[in-house]
């Protein structure tokens, strides 16, 4: 089945009819229905399924079945931001089960097993902790730690995943840490950029060079509840305006020090238009180069925080729910991966958004990611875009490097 023809056929699952963009969180109906998919494309071609207990898929393709591991894994993840776009996951998903179809084609016989993988829970969407599915096959994170996380209804992650019924799949062999490791050789992860690195220099494809560090805090601020109308002004305790001027100053010491924070989700008790809110929890995102310039900005929007608690009169307190350090993906598997017979090498570019990649290389295992240009640079939003020839060209960078890693 040709690139466009999958694309087609996963475009409808979870797609907002009202804003376009997808809501495929993990273990719920959408995001069930595209990894069924997955399995379907995988029977269509043959390849062996296998399923750990948290619901990471591998479709292994062995020519032979004298072709044993260690293998090369490619692939990505289905699950979706809220209201996310098409491309983030499903690209290299996509692209991989392509890349098999037009390697098939060239005649080509791997002497090693190729993997498509599809994680379970990249974006943290629904239980908070980003990169779930590889964290836990890695050890990153243990199952005992990740029985604590619970989504915003207080469903606990097991409970989601047994509903879902993914620690009972039906015909698929399961597999876990470390036996997984030892069936890998390195790991390369397609996916769309996001940012606009590849429009500026005008190429279509691009090979990652390293993840920012990257943080998610908790920021809890308590105050006292009050009447809208008959408090005065000086007599308030508003933990909305504490939040609201350490939203600024997240803002601005990330512009002064080149880094990124975003508050982009905030929940209000009681959330009524004529009571001062008792409570603000919000959440933030922080990015840096390092992991030193990730701390010496969440400290000094900490204590600009807590300077305003103070003046008016609220509590603060600040936690990390996850952070992951700097990623270095291996430079030569880099540069081999980017080397174009008779052409330019494409270009190796840093990205501050994170991937089940990072993970992997964390875990030892030389790991590689390809971009695809993104004409507007706007991804975990409805309008994230990529040009089906970007694609295409994608899939033929994907196949040309498997070749190179499983010849
Ligand atoms: C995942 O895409 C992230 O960078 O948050
Ligand atoms: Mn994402
Ligand atoms: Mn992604």
């Amino acid at each position: 089945m040709s690139f466009e023809q999958m694309w087609r056929d996963l475009a409808p699952v979870g797609r907002s009819s009202t804003s376009g963009g997808y809501f495929r969180q993990p273990f719920e109906t959408a995001e069930r229905e595209a990894a069924a998919w997955f399995l379907e494309q995988c029977r269509a071609r043959d390849l062996e399924v296998s399923c750990d207990e948290v619901g990471n898929l591998v479709g292994w393709w062995r020519p032979d079945p004298d072709v044993t591991g260690p293998g090369v894994l490619t692939g990505s993840h289905l699950d979706s931001v809220l209201d996310g776009g098409a491309y983030d996951g499903p690209l290299g998903v996509v692209s991989a089960l392509a890349a098999i179809d037009l390697l098939r084609e060239r005649g080509f016989t791997p002497a090693k097993p190729i993997g498509v993988s599809v994680f379970v829970e990249e974006e943290g969407s629904r239980f908070g902790l980003a990169c779930l599915g590889s964290r836990l096959l890695t050890g990153a994170t243990t199952l005992d730690r990740a029985k604590e996380l619970r989504d915003r209804d207080g469903v606990f992650l097991l409970d989601a995943m047994d509903a879902a019924g993914v620690r009972s799949s039906p015909d698929v062999t399961s597999v876990a840490w470390p036996d997984l490791r030892e069936q890998v050789d390195c790991f390369v992860e397609l996916h769309v950029e996001q940012g606009r690195d590849l429009v500026d220099r005008g190429v279509p494809v691009g090979v990652a060079s390293m993840i920012w560090p990257h943080g998610r805090y908790r920021f809890d601020f308590t105050g006292e509840a009050n009447h809208a109308g008959t408090t005065r002004m000086e007599d308030r305790h508003d933990p909305m305006l504490t939040y609201a001027m350490t939203a600024l100053a997240a803002n601005k010491q990330a512009r002064l020090s080149g880094s990124r924070a975003t508050f982009g989700r905030v929940d209000v008790q009681p959330n009524g238009t004529n009571a001062v809110p008792s409570r603000v929890t919000a959440w933030m995102d922080a990015r840096a180069e390092s992991s030193q310039a990730l701390e010496a900005m969440l400290a000094d929007i900490t204590r600009l925080a807590g300077e305003r608690a103070e003046r008016d009169g609220t509590g603060l307190t600040v936690n990390a729910e996850s952070v992951s350090a700097v990623v270095d993906f291996d430079r030569d598997l880099a540069e081999r991966i980017a080397a174009q017979p008779g052409a330019a090498a494409w270009p190796i570019i840093p990205t501050m958004a994170g991937h089940d990649a990072g993970i992997l290389s964390q875990a030892g295992i030389p790991t590689a990611m390809l971009f695809v240009r993104n004409p507007t640079g706007v991804s975990h939003s409805p309008d994230e875009f990529a040009e089906m020839a970007d694609c295409l060209r994608g899939v033929e960078a994907l196949a040309d490097t498997l070749e190179k890693l499983a010849r």
